[in-house]
């Protein structure tokens, strides 16, 4: 048992001569995992009545002959050109109304009844042949799902699915406010998607009725999964156990995984950052995927080995990069590190993007020598991360409504972003080396010391009475600005802000001041630093409270920015201001020193810490060096490093590459 270790293999685009070396090259750089099959379903399918498995049938034989472990895909991630010409209404229309015609990938509409029954018919042959096969160890079932659709078929099962949650129009038109502009609907068929020709004014987010809009971005989550689950149901008619998974793209807006979650067997998900000083953003990224089955491992699907090809600028790892960031995904949680792709396609729009080997099929290139080297030390370490969880006393809620609620919000400002508040306070766990679940808002909170929730725009259930169950019995609730806002319908609480979260703060908010970006108005902090606050600034009234940090400037100088509540034998904390990186650093210190829950070098900057806590019980330290440079700090705990089997003892100075990484069984 070790962590698997390849990727996405498409050798249908290059002559079967070629196949040999490919699996030679796989040899040296102990690949022994490949995704096989995801964009097969032309040449499966190669018409109506046909289905051809020749080619498929010899990839996956050969792969397993070569005794590789096989992730196999259904091959749905793109239509066939004869289906899109047959079947017109399977392309998708776009926001606009333009009904598309065929062209690219992840183009099928969801609502298709035409789509729904080909896509799990091809899940059902593609199963029903290869199941048994014990080189497949997992099932790929179409492509990182997402976009919308806003044709008539969506438009109908939209009316299907809000007659599911509203049961009558009356129920419907509360919860979207309907009174409001003249809105109140009759009968089901009067309600159209809202888009362009509809409710929309400026773009997807800028609506004039929220609650549609909500309704149609959860709708159309929903749609997309259930062909996830047609296809799931049909390769479980011929194989019951091996695990079935999509790729997921991480903090991707328009899918709520949470959603999706609890109908994957495993999470996994492609990781490709916008640069290389993503390692805060990708570690919360590793810690929502974990959150997703609870705590369970994911797999790192995808990744490059070197440079992506669709943005506009596409930088190159630098040389131990690749290493380092694989590293990180195990730390994490991850339990196989995959990339795309594993041999360059010659043409079409990935004819540049990076691969384990390149178009001239060499060995002797940096990324294959360091793809190659990663090979065999994961090899040497073999499976002892498998498994292992990571033990948090710290959670960050994320929550899909609350960014869609928030984005498609009019006022108080479009410049607050959910992402980059919940990237703000969760870099700040992350200096601090906080070992940190990211979890949804129906997450079980009855472990955790600190729950910081921010931008906490929705509060949905007994969310507030769990929180306040957290102080309660001695931990520490942070929120921020724009929290405890709107019911689960987005419609505001006839009660002071923030709604239900207000007793747990202990505090009130009459007004509130949104500005550009170029605005700032200090927040001064007893016994810390003056930072900068922008963007929203909340006029926190105390109400019971203690002012832990007061705005500088305006007319509400010296006036509250910054609570702390005792409520039971623990703290509610309330941040009103949009502080920058310090603010929320010195915030989140005070909390996590409170409980001492900081990692071993909360002072060493681009040092990560992450623990994983093994089946038996053994702790491993993940030492990640993202720093250029080398780093010395003192050990604080002694172990074996698994990496070059050299023992550590406390107190004894440990150095660390530029980008190095250490592996520390404790
Ligand atoms: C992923 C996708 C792959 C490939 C890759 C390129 O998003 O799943 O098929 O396109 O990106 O970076």
């Amino acid at each position: 048992m070790k962590v698997p270790y390849g990727g996405d293999y498409n050798p249908e685009q290059w002559p079967e001569q070629v196949w040999k070396q490919d699996y030679e090259l796989f040899d040296a750089a102990r690949i022994d995992t490949v995704t096989l099959g995801v964009f097969t379903w032309a040449q499966t399918q190669p018409a109506p009545d046909m289905y051809d498995f020749t080619t498929l049938d010899r990839i996956v034989e050969r792969a397993a002959a070569e005794g590789r472990q096989i992730c196999l895909a259904t091959g749905t991630g793109a239509l066939p050109p004869w289906l899109a010409k047959a079947h017109p209404e399977v392309n998708r229309t776009d926001f606009e109304g333009r009904r598309h015609r065929y062209g690219q990938r992840h183009n099928a509409c969801p609502s298709s009844p035409v789509f729904r029954r080909l896509s799990a018919e091809m899940a059902r042959r593609v199963a029903a042949r290869y199941a048994g096969n014990p080189a497949v160890i997992a099932w790929h079932v179409g492509n990182e799902y997402g976009g919308a659709c806003y044709c008539d078929l969506c438009a109908a099962a939209f009316r299907g699915w809000l007659r599911a949650r509203y049961s009558t129009v009356e129920r419907l038109n509360a919860a979207w406010n309907t009174t409001f502009w003249s809105h109140t609907f009759t009968d089901w068929d009067e309600i159209e998607p809202p888009s362009a020709l509809t409710e929309h004014w400026r773009g997807p987010d800028h609506t004039a009725f929220q609650g549609i809009t909500l309704d149609y971005l959860r709708f159309m989550s929903d749609a997309m999964l259930t062909n996830f689950r047609d296809e799931k149901r049909a390769i479980r008619e011929s194989d019951p156990h091996t695990p079935v998974t999509t790729n997921f793209m991480g903090m991707y807006r328009p899918i709520d995984y949470h959603r999706w979650a609890p109908h994957l067997d495993f999470a996994s998900w492609d990781n490709y950052p916008p640069d290389d000083t993503s390692q805060a953003r990708m570690a919360l990224t590793h810690d929502l995927m974990r959150g997703l089955k609870d705590g369970q491992p994911f797999w790192l699907m995808e990744q490059t080995p070197s440079y992506t090809a669709s943005r506009d600028v596409n930088p190159l790892k630098r040389p131990g990069l690749m290493r380092l960031w694989s590293w990180q995904a195990v730390a994490h949680g991850a339990d196989a590190v995959l990339f795309f792709q594993m041999r360059a396609s010659r043409g079409a729009s990935e004819k540049y993007h990076g691969a384990v080997i390149g178009h001239s099929g060499r060995s002797d290139t940096r990324v294959f020598r360091e793809v190659a080297e990663l090979g065999a030390e994961l090899e040497r370490v073999g499976g002892v991360t498998l498994g292992a969880r990571t033990p948090a006393r710290v959670a960050l809620l994320f929550d899909w409504d609350s960014w869609w609620a928030l984005e498609i919000s009019d006022g108080p400002s479009r410049l607050v972003r959910y992402q980059q508040v919940v990237l703000t306070y969760h870099r700040a766990l992350w200096d601090a080396g906080a070992d940190v679940d990211v979890v949804p808002v129906t997450a079980d909170l009855s472990r955790y010391d600190v729950v910081i929730a921010p931008a906490l725009h929705m509060v949905k259930g007994d969310l507030a009475e769990r929180l306040e169950q957290v102080a309660s019995r001695g931990g520490s609730v942070v929120t921020t600005f724009l929290s405890g806002r709107v019911d689960e319908d987005d419609n505001a609480f006839l009660a002071d802000v923030p709604g239900p979260l207000g007793p747990l703060m202990g505090i009130r908010i009459d007004e509130w001041d949104a500005r550009g970006p170029e605005f700032v108005n200090p927040v001064c902090f007893d016994n810390g630093p003056i930072v900068d606050a922008r963007l929203l600034l909340e006029l926190v009234i105390p109400q019971g409270a203690d002012v832990v940090g007061t705005y500088g400037e305006d007319f509400y100088a010296g006036t509250a920015a910054v609570t702390r509540n005792v409520f039971g034998a623990g703290y509610g904390w309330y941040v009103g201001a949009g502080l920058d990186q310090t603010g929320v650093c010195w915030v989140v210190r005070q909390v996590l020193d409170w409980h001492n829950l900081s990692g071993p070098y909360p002072d060493v900057p681009d040092l990560e810490t992450a623990v994983r806590v093994t089946r038996d019980g053994t702790h491993l330290l993940f030492l990640l060096n993202h720093n250029p440079e080398p780093v010395e700090v003192v050990a604080r705990a002694g172990g074996l490093d698994l990496l070059t089997g050299a023992r550590v003892h406390i107190g004894q100075v440990i150095r660390l590459d530029a980008r190095g990484v250490m592996v520390l069984r404790q």
